[in-house]
């Protein structure tokens, strides 16, 4: 079983992948999209994303992040995705699957899974811009408003040379809202032989079995899950218990040292009280900070909260 740390961006930045991967049990990140429109983009876009590129591609704990590229030019993903593999990115992974409305405006994300040939086509120019000995991967949604090209999709995507095909098992208008359709992950997994990654609504242990059991697919994705309860791949992977909230609130402190440093807390109020906010799924403690430090925009302010809250 292979489990992948899910891109998201603005959320799962360096710093939280480094966390997350630290706490363990993921075997692979891909970063947050970086957008390719019509020109090659400089070294330090693709270092401002994935700083692990200066460390071989891996988080500090040697867990690989692949590069993730979302556009719609065949030519310029060709392009940006040999960069991104010759700075260090171990493969390159396709996104298929945003729902953003500027992104799909301009023609990249999930806006592409209408188009079967365009996906065959981005795919086809990445995988022969990239040496054969990298992967090549790609993210898609069942579909845009309806499931109707998800299997039809996939055959694109692998006949277009493709190594693995991660699928979030909704269609872009069903969003974020549960449930995740992982039938439909074995419906393309009896069409295709391309490996499978399957993703969407894995929040706990149970999920992530009846996951493997509905998609008849053993490698998962996790996203959201992993912020809500940072050891879920642990727990998915060797049914290790939630983390106790101790140790999330560890996390956190340890987390705040690492985004003020970073970044000079410019970003850190508002990245504290998101991951909050995912964290309240599973733990009501996490509630009860949220309203703590809901209206601090200092992060000073809301460092010294958490540090009074471990002391106790
Ligand atoms: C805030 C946010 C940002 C996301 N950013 C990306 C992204 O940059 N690239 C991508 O392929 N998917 C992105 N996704 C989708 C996730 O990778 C994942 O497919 C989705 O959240 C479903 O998995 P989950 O239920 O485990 O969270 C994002 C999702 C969220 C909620």
């Amino acid at each position: 079983m292979k489990i992948m740390l899910a891109p998201m961006e603005g959320v799962v930045d360096h710093l939280m992948r480094d966390m997350l991967t630290h706490v363990g049990g993921f075997d692979q990140c891909v970063t947050e999209f970086v957008r390719v429109v019509d020109q090659k983009l400089p070294n330090k876009t693709f270092y401002k994303l994935c700083p692990e590129l200066h460390n071989g591609g891996k988080t500090p704990n040697g867990v690989p992040v692949r590069v993730q590229l979302l556009g719609q030019h065949p030519q310029w993903l060709a392009e940006n995705a040999h960069t991104a593999v010759d700075l260090g990115s171990p493969g390159v992974d396709l996104n298929f699957g945003c729902p953003a409305k500027t992104v799909n405006k301009s023609k990249g994300g999930a806006v592409l899974l209408k188009e079967t040939q365009a996906l065959y086509d981005i795919v086809k120019a990445v995988r022969d811009a990239v040496p054969a000995s990298q992967p090549v991967s790609a993210k898609i949604r069942l579909g845009f408003e309806d499931k109707s090209l998800a299997v039809e999709n996939a055959i694109a995507i692998t006949e277009a040379g493709a190594s693995e095909l991660v699928v979030h098992a909704r269609t872009k208008t069903e969003g974020y809202k549960p449930p995740a359709y992982w039938d439909w992950i074995a419906k393309i997994k009896q069409n295709t032989d391309i490996p499978l990654v399957a993703n969407g609504e894995i929040w706990n242990e149970e999920d992530g079995k009846r996951c493997q059991e509905q998609s008849a697919c053993t490698n998962l994705m996790v996203g959201r899950g992993a912020l809500a309860m940072p050891n879920l791949a642990r727990c998915i992977r060797d049914g290790e218990p939630p983390m106790a909230w101790e140790d999330v609130a560890a996390l956190l402190i340890r987390y705040s040292g690492y985004e003020i440093y970073g970044d000079k807390g410019k970003y850190y109020p508002n990245r504290i009280k998101q991951w909050c906010g995912y964290l309240k799924r599973q733990y009501p403690e996490a509630e009860l900070l949220f309203n703590d430090i809901r209206r601090l925009s200092k992060s000073q302010e809301i460092v010294d909260v958490l540090a009074r809250q471990a002391s106790h």
